[in-house]
């Protein structure tokens, strides 16, 4: 399962990843020391009772009483502030975007699926962020329903998603790359298949697929027209637009947005929220049987003829 992108918060690929990962690095030297000098000196304790059997005399007693408060007190205190220092400067480092900001993206939370608008292009997807590679991007992030909490490993720290409140980020990849995205918040059933795609482009790729998602779809050209026809029929006909919106399909104004967008719906790598590769035997699965494939999502199953079905495949671009 698990289709596509890096997913590794050591393995940083943009500033904001790198800053936490160096963090990290300095905990664990530090703590780690700590840790080994103490039972380094707990042996050491144990060992020398065993072997001396003389007591101790009123100067060891102090000697002992001074060890036990440098290392007991002084020197884990100085350690607790320096790391301090450090969580405080990583905290600014993550804080403020490395350049100016060159791109807005909102980013919403449902159960259990990711909605992402792009304000400035007029473009409403689903589970896959694309960006430009190489400048930092504002995120909006907000939630639909329960908390969520948005995050990229590869390229930044997580940021809650709460309900009724919007939250600032941003986040850059430093080249172009899929980065596998999650929510790292428990939220219901389908928490753990609540993944995006966050896809960084080169600039005038980015562009490209820009100008391409801006535009409204009536169907994949490739697909004959008789089917894209039907596939319509279907699509308003038993009740995709009920909670789906796919833009340009006809004058009655479908407005669900109970579930991902699904105008371009041939351009997403995978289904699901990442959870299974957008190939057409598995949209056939999604569309028939959605609980086989996430169990306790908010897709209903929907019953359809053969012939529907492949109808239905063909306007989403996927005939099979
Ligand atoms: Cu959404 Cu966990």
């Amino acid at each position: 399962m698990n289709p596509g992108g890096v997913h590794d918060a050591l393995d940083p690929q943009g500033p904001g990843a790198a800053a936490i990962a160096e963090l990290w690095w300095i905990l664990l030297a530090v703590t780690g020391s700590a840790t080994l000098l103490t039972f380094l000196v707990i042996v050491l304790a144990l060992w020398r009772r065993r072997t001396e059997t003389r007591s101790a005399g009123p100067a060891q007693a102090r000697r002992e009483w001074i060890f036990v408060f440098v290392a007991g007190g002084v020197i884990p205190s100085v350690l607790i502030f320096v790391l301090l220092i450090a969580s405080f400067r990583t905290g600014a480092r993550v804080s403020v975007p490395a350049g100016e900001t060159a791109l807005v993206v909102q980013v919403t939370g449902h159960m259990f699926w990711w909605e992402v608008v792009y304000p400035g292009h007029g473009i409403r997807t689903a589970n896959e962020i694309h960006v430009p590679a190489g400048v930092p991007i504002e995120l909006e992030v907000r939630s639909a329903d329960v908390i969520h909490s948005f995050w990229v490993p590869s390229l930044h720290g997580k940021i809650d998603m709460i309900p009724g409140h919007r939250n600032r980020f941003w986040l850059q990849a430093d080249r172009p790359g899929t980065y596998r995205g999650l929510c790292a918040e428990f939220c219901g059933l389908q928490h753990a298949r609540m993944a995006f795609l966050f896809i960084a482009l080169p600039p005038d790729e980015f562009e490209s697929w820009a100008a391409r998602l801006s535009a409204t779809a009536s169907g994949p050209e490739a697909a004959p027209a008789a089917a894209v026809e039907r596939g319509r029929t279907v699509f308003l006909d038993r009740g995709c637009g009920t909670c789906h919106v796919f833009r340009g399909l006809s004058e009655r104004g479908e407005t669900g947005d109970v579930g991902p967008d699904l105008t371009h719906f041939a351009e997403r790598r995978t289904i699901g929220a990442a959870t299974i590769a957008n190939t057409p035997e598995n949209l056939a699965r999604w569309i028939t049987e959605p609980d086989l494939v996430k169990p306790g999502s908010r897709m209903p199953a929907t019953r359809l003829e053969a012939d529907e079905l492949d109808a239905l495949l063909a306007l989403l671009g996927k005939r099979p």
